[in-house]
């Protein structure tokens, strides 16, 4: 797994965020001109503006983002229904926009370019700022909450799994050592108290870190999961859903739910085949990769994996 921390468009650049495998977002969701679709993670509108283009007057999309400050990204587009909620709610706000099933679904996950690059927002570890790292800003549990307060046990999980960080045990146990003496507030003061446990290059160590770290505060793996299992009953027959991962167990969770239709495990429900009541069909059997050319213009698409599953016609 290759961390998607800090290999964005460099701080002041003109693009705000460059999406990811454009054209295989575009080619792979096989737009309906008068479709209904929903952009699950707005960032900077690259996606949502191409699907735009590629829509007639009486198309809907539906675009979700969890960071209010994605606001002033929006195109001046009647056709554009603004969100900014978590996507775990997908159902619950189409619903109120009396929505109920779609044509078509999307995301791409992680945190935006502009995100990584606002210095004050904790998610880089290239600025001083407070350690954040919430893509929501309502949201009152930040990185410095998780650092002060998780057990031992609890940090050294989020550093392992979600951040494949070497030393993770030792990383863990020297936060609950030293965080009731030193102050682990700010990004220097974190990457400061614990400058000698550091194993490797420095920039990538802390990277690592940074990614456990964010992952947790924003629950992404648990949101994921809870949007997943929406799709399939809010997708139309034919309609598709796309899924851009930068982390191994994203990309996981997502074959899995494409293959099965479902999170149980097999054994509970050992009478019933998954693949009978799987309502979603996959369509990629193996994740889509950027291009050398596209990760030579954007390094961010290196780790990127785009999956689609296709709701059948009929179970
Ligand atoms: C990688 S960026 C998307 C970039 C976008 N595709 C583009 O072309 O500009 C991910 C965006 O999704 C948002 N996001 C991530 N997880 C989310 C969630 N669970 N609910 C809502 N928004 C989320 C982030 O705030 C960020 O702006």
């Amino acid at each position: 797994m290759k961390s998607n921390h800090d290999n964005g468009s460099t701080p002041g650049s003109p693009e705000y965020h460059v999406p990811v495998l454009l054209k295989e977002v575009i080619e792979g969701l096989q737009l309906k001109a008068d479709g209904i679709y929903v952009d699950c993670t707005f960032g900077g509108g690259g996606h949502s503006k191409a699907i735009l283009t590629n829509l007639g007057p009486k198309a809907r999309l539906v675009v979700f983002d969890q960071d209010e400050a994605t606001r002033k990204n929006l195109p001046d587009d009647e056709r554009v229904i603004f969100i900014s909620h978590n996507f775990r709610h997908l159902q619950r706000f189409l619903r109120l926009h009396k929505i109920n099933t779609v044509d078509g679904i999307l995301a791409d996950l992680g945190v935006s370019s502009h995100q990584f690059d606002e210095a004050g927002r904790g998610f880089s570890t290239r600025f001083n700022a407070n350690l954040d790292m919430r893509m929501d800003q309502r949201q009152s549990v930040t990185a410095f909450d998780i650092v002060s307060t998780y057990r031992e046990q609890q940090l050294h999980t989020i550093f392992e799994q979600y951040g494949e960080v070497t030393n993770a045990k030792t990383l863990a146990r020297t936060i609950v050592q030293i965080r009731d003496t030193v102050s682990l507030q700010t990004i220097d003061a974190f990457k400061t108290a614990l400058r000698e446990i550091v194993k490797g290059n420095p920039n990538r160590y802390f990277a690592q870190v940074f990614q456990a770290l964010r992952i947790e505060v924003n629950d992404e793996l648990g949101a994921l999961k809870e949007m997943l299992q929406q799709t399939p009953k809010l997708l139309r027959p034919g309609g598709r859903v796309i899924i851009i991962t930068f982390h191994s167990l994203e990309d996981r969770l997502v074959k899995n739910f494409f293959r099965r239709g479902t999170f149980d495990e097999p054994e509970k429900n050992p009478f019933i085949n998954d693949e009978d009541v799987n309502e979603l069909k996959v369509i990629t059997k193996k994740p889509i990769l950027a291009s050398e050319k596209e990760i030579k213009q954007n390094p961010r698409a290196r780790s990127a994996k785009l999956r689609i599953a296709e709701k059948v016609m009929m179970v």
